[in-house]
């Protein structure tokens, strides 16, 4: 009896043992996977070549530096007026854009990392002998005369880019354009008033948010201009306050005193984000001509209500030399081209050996950047309409219906105007990034969570939630 029944206690202890180790081994497989999974996730977000952090990376770092950076901008923004210098690094920073490969200088952003081949392999896109020229570059070129197109070479070392620009709370762009230009983008010269174009006080809300953290690793790079005035005239002419805000802003020049001739200045709005290729080929080039501008994909409301026109910014930016010679050092007057400047102050300039002609880097398809319209939360949207200048036709904001916020979600959800016109006059199809490979700078797209209201039309989720 006892023989045979102790036998079968040890099998069946057996079986027990590699049971409960079987099911170990499944759980481990298990956590191991889905950690696999989400990694896999947020590599796909990010896009490792670009080396940038991810959202979950960069919400341990801010939460650790909100006290360093509080110091820090006591220091940098002691109070409205005080503007801090600008030390400009001085470092030759153009080798760490070029690799050698067998006695070849290639560009970085545009080169295919394979050492067997002599000379420069470019990525997809790029083109030139040190893959230098992204397609957004080559197109404007194209149509370029073409003793001009003949002029254009690679620098060795890069030209410093400052970006200036008037902000009222376009604080998601922002952020996104200084993420996307990080690295090529040496000084962001930034003006806030404690009135709104309209006339309106409001709170200078980015100096409040640059002294809770916000923008905290650029604050060296940043000029923070204010302006506590509003013209007289400012109410019934719009578009005179707006000139007169925009050349405010040289304000900041004595701040960045070490700038070139050579060096580049670009005046924008505070919804348009140029892409890192436009800028990298400006940055590293010569002989281009100067004004530039940019064709850029345009959207409403957030990424998804992808516009089928282009957004086309004729005039943007220019040298330091053409700003200080023929802009006078007033930023707001880059963006209106060469038709308003005296023809003896371009004939001047061009002695110099420079060339003078409007062209842009981008065309449909091919954007060099993005514009994106209205893109805010709904309160967003609203602060928007209640800030716009007077003087530019029917204002919507003077009108109270149009500033509830059940219309304002009812315009997003369906993608209409504030007349009530669609975007699009025979409607547009949402975009999506799966949909659209230039859906929206990197940053937005590597901040699924904090972005939903620019990635997805979010007012339509709630609509079919409702109807459930
Ligand atoms: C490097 O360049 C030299 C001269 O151009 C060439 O003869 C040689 O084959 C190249 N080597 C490789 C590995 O490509
Ligand atoms: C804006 O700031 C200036 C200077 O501090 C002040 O005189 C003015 O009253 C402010 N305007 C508003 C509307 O707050």
């Amino acid at each position: 009896m006892f023989r045979s029944i102790i036998p079968r206690i040890r099998i069946r202890r057996r079986l027990l043992f590699i049971l409960v180790m079987a099911f170990q081994l499944c759980f481990l497989l298990y956590v191991l996977f889905m950690n696999y999974k989400s990694n896999i996730k947020i590599g796909k977000n990010v896009g490792s070549s670009t080396g940038r952090l991810n959202e979950q990376k960069l919400m341990r770092t801010a939460k650790s530096s909100v006290a360093t950076c509080k110091t820090k901008a006591t220091r940098r923004f002691p109070d409205l007026y005080s503007i801090a210098p600008v030390q400009l690094d001085k470092t030759n920073v153009g080798d760490q854009y070029f690799v050698s490969y067998n006695g070849t200088r290639c560009f970085k952003f545009g080169t295919l990392r394979r050492k067997e081949k002599n000379g420069c392999v470019c990525q997809k896109g790029w083109t030139g002998n040190a893959c230098s020229t992204p397609e957004v570059a080559r197109v404007g070129i194209s149509k370029l005369p073409q003793e001009i197109q003949r002029k254009i070479k690679i620098r060795k070392h890069p030209r410093k880019v400052v970006i200036s620009m008037l902000l009222n709370h376009e604080f998601d762009t922002l952020e996104a354009l200084v993420r996307e230009l990080t690295g090529l983008v040496d000084v962001v010269m930034i003006e806030e008033s404690n009135f709104t174009l309209h006339g309106d006080p409001k709170l200078p809300l980015f100096y409040q948010k640059l002294h809770s953290g916000y923008l905290c690793d650029f604050y060296s790079n940043i000029i923070y201009i204010y302006l506590d005035h509003f013209l007289e005239d400012g109410k019934t002419n719009g578009f005179k306050m707006e000139g007169y805000a925009r050349n405010y802003i040289s304000k900041g020049f004595p701040s960045i005193a070490e700038l070139r001739p050579d060096d580049l200045f670009l005046h924008l709005d505070a919804d348009e984000v140029p892409s890192r290729d436009a800028i990298a080929f400006l940055k590293f080039h010569d002989g281009y001509p100067e004004p530039f501008g940019f064709v850029l994909r345009w959207s409403v409301y957030g990424y998804f209500w992808k516009m089928n026109r282009v957004w086309t910014v004729q005039s943007a930016g220019c040298s330091v030399g053409m700003l200080r010679q023929v802009y006078d050092n007033q930023p707001g007057t880059v963006r209106g081209g060469i038709g308003h400047i005296q023809q003896g102050k371009i004939r001047e300039y061009k002695k110099g050996g420079n060339d003078v002609l409007v062209w842009q880097l981008g065309e449909q398809g091919k954007f060099a950047g993005w514009h994106c319209s209205w893109c805010f939360d709904i309160n967003g949207i609203k602060t928007k309409l209640l800030s716009a200048l007077s003087g530019d036709g029917e204002r919507f904001g003077d009108d109270p219906k149009k500033q509830k916020l059940d219309f304002l979600r009812t315009l997003v959800r369906e993608g209409r105007w504030f007349d009530g016109d669609y975007l699009e006059p025979k409607g547009i199809k949402m975009a999506s990034p799966a949909t659209d490979k230039f859906f929206a700078p990197n940053f937005i797209l590597s901040n699924k969570k904090r972005f939903k209201h620019l990635i997805t039309n979010y007012l339509l989720d709630e609509n079919k939630k409702d109807d459930k």
